[in-house]
């Protein structure tokens, strides 16, 4: 499969996947295929560095509930099911068919449920058949965008092979855990993209905005 077709094919999948590791070939073409971008790809070896990865995302999530701002964030993102927008992530896909798939954003917004999601997560990332953690070596603007499509090009080519992703970025995103990171996997900086990655079952597509919403019209005057 072209990377191309791989482009309406590839969801984000939060779906248990299958205890199977990837092909050894397929690891190191996707990390060809983050350098082609300019990023760097390692994956989480051993039960040790496994396992404080995992206790990096569980502490992550304790920090972002206990956090007001972060939690309305969440809440004004996530879609009850059956709501008609066009955008954000529906409840029943955000991999917490616990209450809060019940509960719905108003929960979400009032109450932290960082101890209960850390387990959650911690559980996650311990038994993922496979834990990717995509960087660079500088943090730009150029850099970021290198991440992007980075990140792009190796969830295209998994997906050529069946290979589903989700993420975990929790610790990349609370400043002091970043670091800790990027030792587990023998890289001083930057960590951008923490993803899970295996064989999962079909998902459907998230809801996307109509490229016609997001263009913007300039009428520029002719003299
Ligand atoms: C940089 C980045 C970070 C993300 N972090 C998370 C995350 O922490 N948790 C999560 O459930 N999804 C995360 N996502 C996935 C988005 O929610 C997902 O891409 C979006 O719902 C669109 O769905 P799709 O990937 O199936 O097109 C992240 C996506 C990107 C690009």
């Amino acid at each position: 499969m072209l990377l191309f077709h791989a482009i309406a094919q590839r969801h984000t999948n939060r779906e248990p996947f299958a205890p199977d590791p990837l092909p050894k070939e397929l690891g190191a073409a996707l990390q060809e295929a983050a350098a082609a971008e300019g990023a760097w790809l390692e994956f989480v070896d051993g039960e040790e560095a496994r396992n404080g990865v995992a206790d990096l995302v569980a502490e992550a999530d304790r920090r972002q509930w206990a956090d007001r701002h972060f939690r309305q964030e969440l809440a004004h993102w996530v879609r009850p099911k059956h709501d008609a927008a066009r955008d954000g992530i529906p409840l029943q896909e955000a991999g917490v068919q616990d209450w809060l798939s019940f509960a719905g954003p108003l929960l979400i917004r009032t109450f932290d449920r960082g101890g209960g999601m850390a387990a959650k997560d911690r559980d996650i990332a311990v038994h993922a058949p496979v834990l990717a953690l995509l960087g660079t070596e500088q943090e730009s603007r150029a850099s970021w965008l290198a991440a992007g499509q980075a990140l792009q090009h190796v969830l295209l080519k998994a997906r050529t092979e069946n290979v589903s992703a989700s993420f975990l970025c929790q610790p990349v995103e609370v400043p002091e855990l970043r670091g800790q990171l990027a030792a587990l996997v023998g890289r001083e900086a930057y960590p951008q993209v923490l993803l899970r990655m295996g064989y999962g079952p079909e998902v459907p597509a998230a809801p996307r905005r109509s490229p016609r919403e997001m263009l913007i019209q300039h009428s520029t005057a002719h003299p």
